[in-house]
């Protein structure tokens, strides 16, 4: 039997956290090996906030160099850069007349947005989730997996989808969202009831960047609570629950395993044993990036084939939902 097919993407903005690896990174690589895996670094999504330039260009590489380190084997996924397949923006502009005005304005990622850059509410942040549902419908996937903060968005994919398979007929396969299971949050170190991001830099977030010491060192100041007793318990113990979730997540094990490893001892031991799996891993990880991002050239030809890898679905895709909406084709693509 043929693997599922899968569909995901990462904005190339700012450093990823410990928080991306355990929730994005690490659920990827298993997803490579489950399905016929396509991930793709979403730079078209990026320019919605304006980066510097120079920015962007070496976070769109640094994204695909921090997948190449997690483990991602172009041979066995496919890995491309949004901008590089036109299919995509192509796709998405015919999608905008199959989306509602109001089924945008109640995206609560747009509202969100729009008051942490309301000097910057653009068009294209209005429009993001629809580039989004057109990223997935072009590659015809049955999975995508996800974040629980984008589960809106495939929703409204599905919905466009249904939408235009009623109206056309049979066209795109309707995704359905994988969240991944632990350590799909993160929580911050210091505030253990928020995400970690990384748009709070601190004690309280890990940056795949900081040095494997000062990592460390930020787990075992991690505020936990004064029960002084090792339970998995997200509401009432927030902080030790997330202990227990990175140091479960990062060596394959459940929390309830975790938990019974650490029964009936201090607290210490959970967060030493913590502050060393990150510390190994974050050490591991920069090795192999460093040696990744050294080589843009190398970086650079495995993008390309990666988008031609991708092309093909994708151009059918188009092509047939032109055919269908009406388009006269240019005869070449009969
Ligand atoms: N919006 C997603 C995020 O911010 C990124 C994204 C763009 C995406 N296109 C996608 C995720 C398609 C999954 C599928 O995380």
């Amino acid at each position: 039997m043929s693997k599922p097919t899968s569909f995901s993407g990462v904005q190339p903005s700012g450093q990823p956290t410990l928080g991306n690896l355990i929730g994005v990174f690490q659920p990827f690589v298993a997803f490579q090996d489950s399905h016929q895996a396509t991930f793709c670094i979403v730079d078209h999504h990026a320019i919605t906030s304006r980066p510097n330039p120079e920015d962007l260009r070496t976070n769109t590489l640094g994204i695909f160099a921090y997948y190449l380190a997690m483990g991602l084997d172009p041979a066995k996924c496919t890995i491309f850069a949004q901008s590089h397949l036109p299919q995509h923006t192509e796709l998405a502009w015919i999608l905008n007349s199959f989306t509602q005005m109001g089924e945008l304005e109640r995206m609560t990622q747009y509202k969100d947005k729009s008051q942490r850059q309301s000097d910057n509410i653009n068009v294209g942040l209005f429009d993001y989730p629809v580039l989004m549902a057109a990223d997935i419908l072009l590659h015809q996937v049955q999975h995508v997996p996800v974040g629980d903060d984008q589960l809106q968005h495939v929703e409204l994919t599905r919905d466009i989808a249904t939408r235009f398979n009623n109206l056309y007929g049979p066209t795109f396969t309707i995704p359905k969202a994988i969240i991944p299971q632990v350590g799909a949050r993160v929580m911050d170190l210091q505030e253990p009831n928020r995400k970690m991001s990384k748009s709070r830099p601190g004690p309280g977030t890990i940056l795949l960047t900081d040095a494997p010491a000062s990592a460390a060192k930020k787990i075992t100041r991690a505020v936990t609570d004064s029960l002084a007793t090792i339970a998995y318990n997200p509401q009432e113990q927030p902080g030790l629950a997330n202990l227990i979730d990175i140091f479960a997540s990062l060596n394959n094990q459940t929390p309830q395993q975790v938990v019974q490893q650490f029964q009936g001892q201090q607290y210490g031991a959970l967060k030493t044993a913590t502050a060393e799996a990150v510390a190994s891993k974050l050490e591991k990880l920069q090795t192999a990036y460093n040696s990744y991002i050294n080589d843009k050239a190398e970086l650079q030809n495995l993008l390309q084939k990666g988008a031609e890898k991708a092309s093909a679905t994708a151009e059918k895709t188009l092509q047939a939902t032109k055919q269908k909406v009406g388009y006269v084709l240019p005869s070449s693509q009969k």
